[in-house]
């Protein structure tokens, strides 16, 4: 009996020892895995670092924006103190440094019913849309909604051209270089555009080191004898002004990035009527994640070479996005037609008021202190909304002004995260500031802002 009581204490001790071993490891190897993803990342993103700080001009280029941005958001969503008099709003990191357009939320909240997109798994199997068309994987739903929506806003010349669609309109801008740039050239195809440029274009041109195109920079800085392709985003992103080509030069092809010519950032003089044009949902409805852009293209031949980019790509374009970008286009088309009448306002009506009030907001703020200036617009009357009022762009260009050198840093001390005018092509002095984000992170900048002083 004695024998068997210290066989049994002698099991309850070793597996008493086991399971303590057993927890210990658990829990040790899940800090080692822990700490082995994120020192993955850190390491790939140290890679990155150390790949892109030199550009074959010998400048720096931030291979890893996306990638190390990504991290700082992981880093500064979170609240640092709780017990001060604001509950800690002013430990609060606001970053502005990406242009996530959530700032029409509640706009397409109070839509319900309207735009849900109901999808069967049967529905949308084949990789095929319409044979017929040049771009065989363009929906032709989406392409009622976006010549209806073209037409209602009178934003761009729709008639003769095809329509490509793209995951996004980046995949559009890099479709464009590739049927723009000659296989058999000498050299790659210099691609510029005027500074202060759109920060993704250098990084979306040259990241993949193609024979094809290389980005040559600044666009007034410009003048090889030699085959270009001229970015002219317009508006502008960053400094949201109206943008026309620079480099005029006779062997030029020019690309117009209209991401921004919508009603509520800017009046719409004509209908745009060039060769290449981009336009996206990110920022006309504020649908950045459904990933849809789409290209008005005039001539076939280079309609058909940007589709072949696609199909050799992403073999097409998501369905089910097109089927949903189209639902909200056609909601936005109804929302103008019946404003007044079944609705209060429309979708441009609502976007105006909300960019115009922050705008306001932002410049009552930055009128409060010497340490900043933005930019100022001339006033034109909008043929859609007949409004006269100047840009309100997606972006605050902000100056930081006297002995500040360097804004982006200046303003990270204070924990405002922006994007400093060096990813623009333009002076240190200068960030952009995402005027996009959701009322509580603007809040925060419009308060904060005026209250910063030199120490
Ligand atoms: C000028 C400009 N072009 C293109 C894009 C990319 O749009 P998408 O989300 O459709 O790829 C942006 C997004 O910020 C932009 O500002």
């Amino acid at each position: 009996m004695v024998d068997f009581v210290f066989f049994l204490k002698n099991v309850l001790v070793v597996s008493l020892a086991m399971n303590l071993c057993l927890i210990w490891r658990l829990s040790h190897h899940n800090e080692e895995n822990i700490a082995f993803s994120w020192g993955n990342l850190q390491q790939k993103l140290n890679n990155f670092n150390t790949a892109g700080k030199n550009n074959t001009r010998g400048e720096e280029v931030d291979v890893a924006q996306v990638s190390k941005r990504t991290i700082e958001v992981l880093k500064t969503t979170s609240s640092a103190a709780t017990n001060d008099p604001d509950g800690g709003e002013s430990n609060l990191v606001i970053n502005l440094d990406h242009g996530d357009p959530t700032m029409y939320e509640n706009y397409w909240k109070q839509k319900g019913e309207e735009t849900t997109v109901v999808t069967s798994s049967w529905q949308h199997i084949s990789y095929f849309s319409d044979v017929k068309n040049v771009c065989w994987f363009l929906e032709p739903g989406l392409v009622r909604a976006v010549t209806r929506l073209h037409k209602v806003v009178g934003n761009a010349v729709t008639e003769g051209r095809h329509i490509v669609v793209g995951t996004g309109s980046s995949q559009l801008y890099q479709a464009a270089l590739y049927a723009l740039s000659p296989p058999d050239s000498l050299g790659p195809m210099n691609v510029v555009s005027a500074a202060p440029f759109y920060s993704s274009y250098p990084l979306m041109t040259d990241y993949l080191k193609s024979g094809l195109h290389k980005w040559a920079g600044d666009a007034y800085e410009f003048n090889k004898n030699e085959p270009y392709i001229e970015l002219v985003t317009s508006p502008n992103n960053p400094d949201g002004v109206t943008r026309q080509d620079v480099v005029k030069g006779n062997n030029g092809i020019l690309v117009y990035d209209l991401a921004y010519y919508w009603p509520q950032y800017t009046p719409i003089i004509l209908p745009a009527d060039y060769d290449i044009m981009l336009f996206t949902v990110s920022k006309s409805t504020g649908h950045a994640g459904t990933r849809i852009g789409w290209a008005l293209v005039k001539d076939r031949e280079i309609a058909k070479k940007m589709t072949t980019f696609i199909e050799i790509n992403t073999i097409g374009v998501s369905k089910d996005s097109q089927i949903r970008a189209a639902k909200i286009l056609q909601t936005v088309s109804d929302s103008c037609e019946n404003a007044n009448q079944k609705e209060p306002e429309s979708f441009f009506d609502y976007s105006y008021k909300f960019m115009d009030e922050r705008w306001k907001k932002i410049r009552e703020a930055v009128n409060k202190t010497e340490l900043f200036s933005l930019p100022d617009f001339s006033h034109e009357t909008c043929s859609f909304s007949g409004r006269t009022f100047g840009q309100l762009p997606a972006f605050a260009w902000l100056k930081c002004e006297g002995e500040v050198d360097d804004c982006e840093s200046f303003l990270r001390r204070h924990k405002i995260y922006t994007r400093g005018g060096k990813h623009f092509g333009a002076s240190k002095k200068y960030v952009r500031i995402s005027m996009l984000s959701r009322d509580s992170e603007f809040e925060i900048l419009i308060k904060r802002l005026p209250a910063i002083i030199i120490s």
